[in-house]
């Protein structure tokens, strides 16, 4: 009998895409299909953590076992991750967050001018959800957070430094540009000691070796 890699482990995972409106009906979002993140969440639930999924509008099925909270906006997901992540060992940021939202946005449907003047929409930045985290994260140590980049270019060269900037240990990269709504990815793991590649695989197959990977850190930092 082997003991699960994230046994007795509380882990939470943003997943998908955020919504950001422009009115009632009409919104900016992107084409993130949430596969990846809720991969991980079901993979993490095997691996016999308790799972936590903050997830934005997306059309899957939750995982057997995990505790889902839907959200909206990236504002909506800031507040339920920070809501709930004391007491967490993982964070693992996969939501692909808006990183402007609408700060005009009409309570009204927007109606077209006679002029044909389209609306003049202003933005604001949004919070970084996964560095709100990694500023939390206790003298302990907890908890670890796992980031994603999902850059169309120089991959390995953005994700050491990538990791570096949001102060995070472990930073997963996806090989675009064919990995949103796709049912393979490939991925590079970025932490201290160098990267990794995790071969073309089918995401459930990646999330469970990533769960993997992210057990065997926890168990060496759990021997220092
Ligand atoms: O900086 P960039 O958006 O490329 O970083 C991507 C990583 O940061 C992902 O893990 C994503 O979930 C997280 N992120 C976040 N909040 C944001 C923007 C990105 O948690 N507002």
């Amino acid at each position: 009998f082997q003991q699960k890699v994230l046994a007795g482990r509380r882990v939470m995972i943003t997943a998908g895409p955020t919504f950001e409106p422009i009115d009632p009906v009409r919104g900016i979002t992107n084409l993130s299909s949430g596969k990846m993140g809720y991969a991980i969440a079901r993979a993490a639930r095997e691996a016999g953590a308790d799972v936590t999924l903050v997830s934005g509008p997306v059309s899957l099925p939750t995982p057997h076992g995990v505790r889902r909270i839907d959200v909206l906006t990236a504002q909506q997901m800031h507040d339920a991750v920070m809501a709930g992540v004391t007491g967490q060992h993982v964070f693992i940021g996969v939501a692909a967050v808006a990183d402007w939202r609408v700060v005009n946005a009409s309570d009204q449907k927007l109606k077209k001018t006679p002029d044909g003047a389209p609306p003049a929409l202003e933005f604001a930045q949004n919070a970084d959800i996964l560095a709100s985290v990694a500023a939390t994260v206790s003298l302990s140590g907890w908890p670890y957070c796992v980031g994603f980049a999902a850059e169309s270019e120089q991959l390995e060269a953005y994700g050491a430094a990538k990791r570096e900037k949001k102060g995070i240990p472990l930073l997963v990269g996806n090989i675009g540009p064919q990995t949103f709504g796709q049912d393979d990815n490939t991925i590079i793991l970025f932490d201290e000691h160098g990267h990794v590649l995790l071969e073309r695989a089918d995401k459930l197959t990646l999330a469970r070796q990533l769960v993997s990977e992210i057990g065997k850190r926890l168990e060496q930092r759990s021997l220092l």
